[in-house]
């Protein structure tokens, strides 16, 4: 029989509660103010967000696969174009490439960082390529800076979904590729008490498009002039609680870097691969995801000692039907299988104490 849960892979409502006064406050004024849709607070959360992660601009959205939809529209994607992905991710991202009646074209990933190989995003490139999605996977920020000499005047978005803060060298992603694209799902490093997301635009003109595509289209009031509108709106309460956590965002990956670093020291010498910090990134460790030859046994010996797994991801994209039916997979997909069989994500949370985490390195240690 699984034991009760002791430690749990993610703890969002212990976040959220940790600010449960000035979040409280926050919600209250949303109430008495009377503006719900799109009123001060998701433009003060715009504005903060835009100038911490030193975007142009940042236009708030109903989720992460949201932002991915409206910044492709925005970029020019069409029925029938392609666009570049990792196999190596989370479903969202190609779902939303399916939403635009585009075609995945699914790259494999670096052995090190899990992230879009660059060099195979240079062969997979054909006159129909309009998009190129990089994945900023765990946490981790992709290599942006060779993606972007290889994309030349293509379009190049990052999936940010996983990395808000992360940076490559100086700057943050999201300010890099054209846009960024950012979900504030509950149990992500900045959670939402419900769904959220954010597109960042590098250019005036494409956070303009983004803002009429979230509101049906409309360039003005009643007045819908732009292909692809729909209703996808970042909520006013969402965003004040946003605004609330941002303050705290800093501290709370610093914890989490914390957290890995004495992971790190705790599973010295054992047969694993830990993860890659790539030296000039900064890694923001949503995620934890060690590899293992024996993943299967490692995770059941776990969840005996109540420690929740999870594993990002099981499932190559090009395995799963309703994405192999559209998609065309270029070149082969070697590293992306290993990592399927392999990784195991470990416990990793803004409030995790040092005591949880011991509980994790003894249960690891008493296995290998
Ligand atoms: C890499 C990645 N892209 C996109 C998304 C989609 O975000 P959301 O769940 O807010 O739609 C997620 C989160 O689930 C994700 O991890």
């Amino acid at each position: 029989m699984i034991p009760p849960l002791r430690i749990p892979l993610a703890d969002p409502g212990s976040e959220t509660l940790a600010m449960k006064p000035q979040i409280m406050a926050a919600m209250e004024c949303v109430l008495d103010g009377g503006a719900y849709i799109l009123g001060p607070q998701v433009t003060s959360f715009e504005e903060a967000m835009a100038a911490r992660i030193g975007a142009y601009g940042v236009c708030g959205v109903a989720s992460g696969t949201d932002a991915l939809v409206l910044a492709m529209l925005a970029a020019g994607v069409r029925p029938d174009d392609e666009v570049i992905a990792p196999s190596h991710t989370a479903g969202p991202t190609v779902a939303a490439i399916l939403m635009t009646g585009a075609i995945p074209v699914l790259v494999d990933v670096e052995d090190d960082t899990g992230c879009i190989d660059a060099r195979l995003v240079a062969t997979a490139i054909t006159p129909k390529t309009r998009a190129i999605i990089a994945v900023h996977l765990y946490g981790h920020p992709a290599d942006l800076e060779t993606l972007r000499t290889v994309a030349g005047s293509i379009p190049l978005i990052e999936d940010c979904a996983q990395a808000i803060d992360a940076k490559a060298g100086e700057r943050k992603v999201g300010s890099i590729g054209d846009f960024g694209c950012f979900s504030f799902y509950p149990t992500k490093n900045l959670g939402a008490v419900g769904d959220g997301g954010a597109v960042s635009c590098a250019r005036a003109e494409d956070l303009e498009i983004v803002r009429q595509l979230r509101t049906y289209g409309w360039s003005r009031p009643q007045y819908a002039d732009r292909d692809g509108g729909r209703c996808s709106r970042l909520d006013e309460i969402q965003a004040a609680i946003l605004s609330v956590k941002l303050t705290n965002l800093s501290t709370q990956i610093e914890h989490r870097r914390a957290t890995a670093a004495r992971y790190r020291n705790g599973f010295k010498g054992l047969p694993l691969r830990l993860p890659v910090e790539r030296q000039g990134s900064y890694h923001t460790y949503h995620l934890f995801v060690i590899r293992s030859a024996r993943r299967n046994a490692l995770e059941a010996h776990l969840a005996r000692q109540g420690i929740g797994t999870g594993r990002h991801y099981p499932i190559p994209i090009h395995q799963q039907p309703a994405f192999a039916r559209r998609a065309r997979v270029a070149g082969t997909m070697a590293v992306t299988e290993k990592l399927s069989g392999e990784i195991l994500s470990l416990p990793i949370f803004g409030t995790m104490t040092e005591a949880q985490a011991d509980i994790v390195i003894d249960a690891v240690q008493a296995f290998a």
